[in-house]
């Protein structure tokens, strides 16, 4: 059996990546190790670039997310109790964000997918992947209990960072770097109406919180907890007090709901170089991993995808190969962007408990920048809406 492009994982990367494919006619197989029911539960960020936004349009994937996507103009950033509002749009000539969480994203793909009778694979064990310097790099894999091969023209690994697709290089072909920071996040999905029309990011002397949202009726929280602790350890009652503490400010209340999911997340950052051997091309978190701050994992998985599909088209419908020959070094320079941007929002808004009194300071005052200086406001909202969005808006 043979396809042209083999996509192993069926994350947003993947679903959105056979999806793009599909609409100029070529040939796509999904492999996804999880059952769906699982991929389908995976509570991840919800924050869409308007490029995102752009990119599943173009895929015919924003039925649902145009009815239930909240447009956001502005963001706050509270800091130690003080609020400072960055007006996005105005700052960056009208680009906005979109709240809409990932697992919708994913579940709209996998439908329309599903819908169109086109080769989705769950419960699919990627075994190994081979024969990558050939014209015909092969996927073994286990599906309904039967082990089989797929040629290919080209794989590409949408696996995530646990995915086998990395380790399909030679051992020491791809360079890694990485940062793991000394606290997690602890999130839940409230069922109660949001505090706020916006979002809003919180430094607190007891850590850092977040209230998002979902729905006009499900509100999103995270608050900043140690590496060492369990959900036993947040009860719900101890979730609202350090929320209420630490998303407090004069004259705003945050009201308490009835608690559906309580996760707790890691933090790192991660980057793979390059991001291509031979015929497998990496992207999203297969290539490389963000901390939450900001709500960058997804929107950089889209622009790898954007970046990917693209060199792909141009191949088959041109035969230009300059697209695949240049597909890492155009996605390393836009990750090291969102790396340093997501690592920046990160630690302007923890309390890090490993960190000097004197680089307390020095944090104190980056906050102190944002409100009196717009050109600082402007280079965190250039940023946080997607540098390429605000190019094209
Ligand atoms: C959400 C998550 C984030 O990490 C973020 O920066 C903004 C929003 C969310 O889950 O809604």
């Amino acid at each position: 059996v043979r396809t042209q492009v083999g996509i192993v994982g069926g994350g947003p990367a993947g679903l959105l990546l056979a999806q793009l494919l599909h609409r100029q006619g070529i040939e796509a197989v999904v492999f996804e190790s999880r059952p769906r029911a699982r991929v389908e539960a995976r509570q991840r960020a919800g924050l869409l670039e308007q490029g995102t936004v752009d990119l599943l349009r173009q895929a015919g994937a924003t039925d649902r997310l145009d009815h239930e996507g909240l447009i956001h103009d502005g963001v706050l950033l509270n800091y130690n109790g003080r609020r400072h509002r960055v007006a996005l749009a105005e700052l960056t000539g009208g680009a906005c964000i979109t709240i809409y969480a990932q697992t919708e994203v994913v579940k709209d793909l996998i439908a329309q997918r599903l819908e169109q009778e086109l080769p989705l694979l769950f419960e699919a064990e990627v075994t190994a992947i081979d024969s990558l310097d050939t014209g015909a790099p092969l996927i073994h894999y286990t599906h309904q209990g039967a082990a089989r091969t797929l040629a290919c023209d080209f794989v590409a690994g949408c696996d995530g960072f646990h995915g086998v697709a990395r380790q399909a290089a030679p051992a020491g072909f791809f360079k890694t770097y990485d940062k793991v920071y000394p606290y997690c996040w602890l999130g839940i999905i409230a069922e109660v109406p949001p505090s706020t029309d916006e979002l809003i990011y919180a430094f607190h002397e007891r850590g850092f919180a977040l209230h998002s949202m979902r729905s006009p009726t499900r509100s999103r929280l995270y608050v900043q907890c140690a590496v060492t602790d369990t959900l036993e350890d947040w009860p719900d009652a101890r979730i609202w007090e350090e929320l209420h503490l630490r998303l407090g400010t004069p004259g705003w209340t945050l009201h308490e709901g009835p608690i559906l999911e309580k996760t707790i997340t890691p933090m790192r950052s991660f980057v793979t170089e390059p991001m291509q051997y031979e015929r497998l091309f990496l992207a999203g978190d297969a290539a490389h991993i963000v901390p939450p701050t900001g709500g960058k994992g997804l929107n950089m998985a889209v622009a790898d995808t954007k970046t990917l599909f693209e060199a792909l088209r141009d191949w088959y419908q041109a035969g230009d190969a300059a697209g695949l020959r240049d597909y890492s070094a155009a996605c390393v320079r836009r990750v090291w962007r969102v790396q340093e941007f997501s690592n920046y929002m990160t630690e302007l808004l923890h309390l890090n408990p490993e960190k000097s009194a004197f680089d307390q300071h020095l944090q104190d005052s980056r906050f102190n920048l944002l409100t009196t200086s717009a050109a600082a406001s402007q280079v965190v909202a250039e940023n946080y809406v997607g540098l390429a969005a605000q190019r094209a808006a």
